[in-house]
């Protein structure tokens, strides 16, 4: 059997790696600045990681939510805790377009209605509910078609209350930061103002933190930069550390019943242990303060690189957008520094490391640039 092509690969076959260091096939060392898509949070098999999950295999890896299982209760207690929302419920799935989808679901099933608004270069995931947010069209097959989603410019106030006047709106889903779109941070206030418009017009408002959360952005959410208590927040990525989980984390208000919301892997024991594991870890090594203080250091540098460029980001949630295509510059990075980054589109750089990245590798990293931009 092939597999089923639908992946651009680069030429390297990863079979190790500790911290922000993977390691090929040939032995070859490389910086992690991709963080495989965001989602190494606090290190490849950081040994505390590693041992939790060991023990749990050890004792159950599985099984179905038909059964109490306290390590759910102790996830979301501790992600209460560090996440600032000990109030809010937490229901789990296994990834962030499943998140999505479940908060979509949820604010149709509290509001009665049927229509959302999400944003111009936002990315929400691949399926149903979750790609019709999505504003790629490539994407989007026919079946995921719907008059439903109502896709406005970012930042554009007018447009959304116009939207939202009609009253068929049952919630807004928007990225904390724009991730895929190229690092796009929502202007201030935008996001607080669509908390008071949702107010205004009985709807919901969702945070995608799936990208821009766990940390990333040097606070436990990027919205939490602008002050806002979304009623709904999603995550996933970072929050397994690689394991695949993802959680939609839920307003007191919202009550839920039997039978609501369902899956059948979701909160598993191996899962919800690896969660554990990371929350263990970004508090005792405190990884959010890292990312908040190496990613002012990145911008600041990329900032004073010679050459005409936009520097958008927080923390370690980083685009470089050139003025010409970035293919050869990353390729560069890999091949003779050997160097892992990420991209958005064909002139954005994407820089989203483990949040445990070190001075030292942050500045190896300029160096190795910096030698790229001259020659
Ligand atoms: C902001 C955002 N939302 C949702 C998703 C979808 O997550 P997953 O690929 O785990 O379904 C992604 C993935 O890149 C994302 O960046």
């Amino acid at each position: 059997m092939n597999l089923f092509d639908v992946y651009p690969l680069l030429p390297v076959t990863p079979v190790k790696a500790l911290g922000c260091t993977v390691w090929d096939d040939k032995g070859t060392s490389y910086l992690d600045l991709y963080g495989g898509h965001a989602v190494i949070s606090i290190g490849h098999t950081h040994p505390h990681y590693v041992q939790k999950i060991t023990e749990q295999l050890g004792k159950i890896g599985f099984y179905s939510n038909s059964v109490q299982n306290p390590l759910q209760v102790e996830l979301a207690e501790k992600l209460g805790d560090l996440s600032g929302y000990p109030d809010y419920q937490l229901f789990l799935c296994n990834s962030g377009a499943e998140a999505n989808e479940n908060a979509i679901k949820l604010a149709s099933f509290i509001t009665g209605r049927k229509k959302f608004i999400s944003f111009r270069k936002g990315f929400h995931g691949r399926t149903s509910a979750a790609v019709a947010l999505t504003d790629n069209p490539k994407i989007v097959a026919p079946v995921n078609e719907t008059d439903n989603a109502v896709i406005l410019p970012l930042n554009d106030l007018v447009a959304v209350e116009n939207a939202l006047s009609g009253g068929e709106i049952a919630g807004i889903l928007v990225e904390g930061i724009q991730g895929v779109g190229g690092i796009h941070i929502p202007d201030q206030q935008f996001l607080k103002t669509l908390g008071f418009l949702c107010l205004k017009y009985n709807a919901l408002l969702i945070l995608d933190e799936i990208q821009s959360g766990y940390g990333r952005s040097g606070k436990f959410f990027s919205h939490q930069h602008d002050d806002i208590k979304p009623d709904i927040i999603t995550v996933a990525k970072g929050m397994g550390n690689g394991f695949p989980v993802g959680g939609v984390l839920i307003h007191p208000d919202i009550k839920p019943w039997h039978g609501m919301l369902g899956t059948t892997f979701g909160g598993n024991h191996l899962a919800v242990a690896a969660s554990i594991a990371v929350l263990d870890v970004m508090k005792s090594e405190n990884l959010i303060g890292n990312a908040g203080s190496i990613g002012r250091y990145l911008m600041n540098e990329l900032a004073n690189l010679p050459g005409d460029k936009k520097v958008r980001g927080r923390g370690l949630m980083i685009g470089v957008e050139f003025t010409y295509p970035v293919k050869e510059i990353r390729t560069r990075l890999l091949n003779e520094f050997h160097i892992f980054t990420g991209f958005s589109g064909t002139h954005t750089l994407r820089l989203l490391p483990p949040l445990c990245l070190t001075e030292k590798e942050a500045v190896y990293f300029m160096d190795s640039l910096k030698k790229v931009l001259i020659h």
